[in-house]
């Protein structure tokens, strides 16, 4: 046990925090901001934020107060789609989605057979989500059961919060990269029985795609979903014009793409479609009453050439949205950097993302579309202490942008579209910085 863990910390710096969607709600009663704020965490969980003046002196004198005065301390930022497979692979250039994942996705992929490079990625990765402010993940692993096995356990290791599993894929892909139905139902049997609720870790049942199961396979992802209570799914939904017409292909019965997860009752509140672009009318309402969340991938989405994400779509209909790189079909780690993508994908559309939106998907809203609001994204008492410390002056531009910038909205917006790693001053997880 780490000693920080045992008494109080204290942070000093400015505060923000969301406890309901901006969009949804009087946006002045979405989010607290403390301008000069004080966070008390004890044993790793916020024990209560508030103006430094007032809870300064509530303190023993003797406590040690980590002084970040001037930066911006936030819940940590929610990855809530991401490959950690894909590492490597992040920036390759020139195809669409299906060749994309023949190019790239799957060959590299199947290097994950060899344990070593596994744990030499998995450790990569872990640093990188902490360089840039990510707190909790949403990792899709590759079919080697391995590759799932390592990432948690050495995420425990971390006491990171985070989500994951083995893919599951028996049809269409390489060779190499195919799970035996059985086999892989099996494997991940083990690997839920091993790992979820272990620590602050959950499995995600994690059929790629509905391209690469066979209905036999969808079949048995619904079997390990209802294996334990608390599971998640975790999947692809619409992203790319010729993987909606494989869907058809592949499934002649199907009313529409979202249909194949629905006949196969994978579809609920614990549900995350990383994606959901090209949905129709039908399918977006048939989201709202599942109570599935989806994984909006700016990045990717222009990275890849998939298309524009409907955030307003999506928030009129009530449905989950969290915030997701995509690595390696986006080509960055940093929330900062997708917030802007995100904020380019709606002006094409018309639609302009406030600051305070961004915020609240990066932090609140992805802990929501997850169903963990209750333990991490915000600073309510007993929350879990992930946070991150921005800094809003980490290059000579921003200094002189950030100088001419009068309200907190304007301060936001400039981290949104300039920063980066490089404004991520330091990152907590549960009170301990990484
Ligand atoms: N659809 C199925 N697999 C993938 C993947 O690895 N990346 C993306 N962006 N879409 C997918
Ligand atoms: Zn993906």
């Amino acid at each position: 046990m780490n000693p920080d863990r045992e008494k109080q910390q204290a942070f000093k710096g400015s505060i923000l925090f969301f406890t309901a969607d901006p969009d949804r709600s009087d946006s002045q009663e979405a989010y607290t901001y403390y301008e000069e704020g004080l966070l008390l965490v004890r044993e790793g969980l916020v024990e209560a934020a508030g103006p430094f003046a007032e809870l300064a002196e509530t303190l023993p004198p003797e406590t040690d107060i980590t002084d970040y005065s001037g930066r911006l301390i936030i819940p940590g930022f929610v990855d809530t789609h991401i490959h950690y497979p894909q590492t490597d692979i992040i920036a390759s250039y020139g195809k669409q989605l299906l060749e994309w994942l023949e190019k790239y996705a799957f060959p590299r992929e199947g290097m994950f057979a060899d344990a070593g490079y596994a744990a030499d990625v998995t450790d990569f990765f872990l640093q990188e989500l902490f360089r840039n402010g990510t707190t909790t993940a949403q990792v899709m692993c590759t079919v080697h059961p391995q590759s799932a096995e390592i990432l948690f356990e050495k995420a425990l290791e971390k006491n990171l919060r985070l989500i994951a599993g083995k893919t599951l894929m028996n049809c269409n892909a390489p060779d190499y990269l195919l799970d035996d139905n059985t086999k892989g139902f099996h494997a991940s049997l083990a690997l839920i029985e091993r790992w979820h609720g272990q620590g602050r870790l959950s499995y995600a049942v994690t059929p790629r795609f509905a391209i690469t199961s066979t209905e036999s396979q969808l079949e048995k992802a619904a079997d390990l979903l209802n294996s334990r209570g608390g599971l998640y799914l975790h999947t692809h939904l619409s992203e790319n014009h010729a993987e909606i017409d494989m869907i058809q292909t592949l499934f002649p019965w199907s009313r529409d793409y979202l249909d194949v997860y629905e006949r196969f009752e994978l579809v609920g509140p614990r549900t995350t479609f990383a994606h959901a672009i090209h949905l129709s009318p039908a399918e977006i309402e048939r989201i709202a009453v599942s109570g599935a969340a989806v994984s909006f991938c700016p990045a990717s989405n222009l990275f890849i050439g998939s298309g524009l994400f409907n955030l307003e779509n999506m928030t009129a209909a009530g449905i989950p949205v969290g915030i997701g790189t995509d690595v390696g079909g986006g080509a960055s780690f940093s929330i900062l950097k997708t917030m802007a993508e995100a904020y380019k994908v709606l002006q094409l559309q018309g639609q302009s993302l406030s600051a305070l939106k961004a915020f609240y998907l990066a932090t609140l809203g992805g802990a929501t579309a997850l169903g963990l609001a209750d333990r991490i994204g915000s600073f309510l008492p007993g929350r879990e202490a992930d946070f991150t410390v921005l800094n809003f002056d980490a290059t000579p531009l921003m200094e002189r942008r950030i100088a001419v910038s009068e309200t907190l909205e304007e301060r936001l917006f400039v981290l949104m579209m300039l920063g980066d790693d490089r404004s991520i001053s330091h990152t907590h997880i549960m009170g301990t910085p990484v």
